[in-house]
């Protein structure tokens, strides 16, 4: 058998696609860097909040951006189910990044050139380090369209609402799924409409539908994929 010498994957899909886990679960496997690109849009959004600058203020947040220090570390045992540890200006704001409000505010945030600009510069700058599982929504098109291997991974918006809910619950939140189906669908429409990089598979993406498989089923098929041999040595 011939493996695929694969050192970057991108992964992108909507939101609670389940593309987070896969890719996580892919690098773990692989022993690769792993990084999940919307808790930077996420950072952004959570310190404008805290700081009171308003999120349509598209100057004022793209400044925010440019000058933000966000550090991404890996778990180190922390006993709260974290799977990595955001850091903004030394701050441990990791589940903040996961409230409401800035589930509320990130869509608006990460629709601003600039805001992009900056985060695809750190992004393309993390890449380059290679063996490197990339997550979002415009990894496979604008950030690493060199990537060998481009994941697209989507689910219906009842069963992402789904899944949101129960992590929503899981973590202790009151979560009421008719209004988390509503975000989601809200999300999903500011997200592949959006005028800058707005959320679509490459044109050499796979195609992988999570609705009715679980993150360890897909992860299994995609290291079969890598293990196969490569056309022509079969
Ligand atoms: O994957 P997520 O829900 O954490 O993403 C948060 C937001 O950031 C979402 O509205 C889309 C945006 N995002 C983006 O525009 N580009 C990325 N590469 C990752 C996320």
């Amino acid at each position: 058998m011939v493996k695929k010498q694969i050192s970057l994957i991108a992964i992108d899909g909507p939101a609670a696609s389940g593309k987070s886990t896969v890719g996580r679960l892919l690098a773990e496997k692989l022993h690769f860097l792993y990084l999940d690109t919307g808790c930077m849009y996420r950072a952004i959004t959570w310190a404008a909040l805290q700081r009171g600058i308003d999120v349509a203020d598209e100057t004022a947040v793209t400044q925010l951006a440019r000058n933000i220090q966000i550090d991404i570390y890996p778990a180190r045992g922390e006993a709260d189910g974290r799977h990595y540890t955001v850091h903004v200006d030394g701050q441990d704001i990791t589940w903040g990044l996961r409230t409401p409000a800035v589930d509320a505010n990130v869509s608006q945030v990460s629709s601003y050139l600039g805001v992009r600009r900056e985060m695809v510069k750190r992004q393309r700058a993390f890449g380059q380090r290679g063996a490197v599982v990339m997550v979002g929504r415009d990894i496979g098109t604008v950030v690493m369209p060199e990537a060998p291997l481009k994941l697209y991974i989507t689910a219906s918006s009842a069963e992402r609402a789904r899944r949101r809910t129960h992590d929503r619950q899981a973590q202790g939140h009151t979560a009421d799924y008719g209004d988390i189906l509503a975000d989601v669908q809200r999300r999903d429409e500011i997200d592949s409409n959006r005028e800058h990089s707005p959320l679509r598979p490459a044109a050499d993406a796979i195609l992988i539908d999570s609705t009715d498989r679980s993150p360890v089923e897909i992860v299994d098929a995609i290291f079969q994929m890598l293990k196969e041999p490569v056309n022509g040595n079969r």
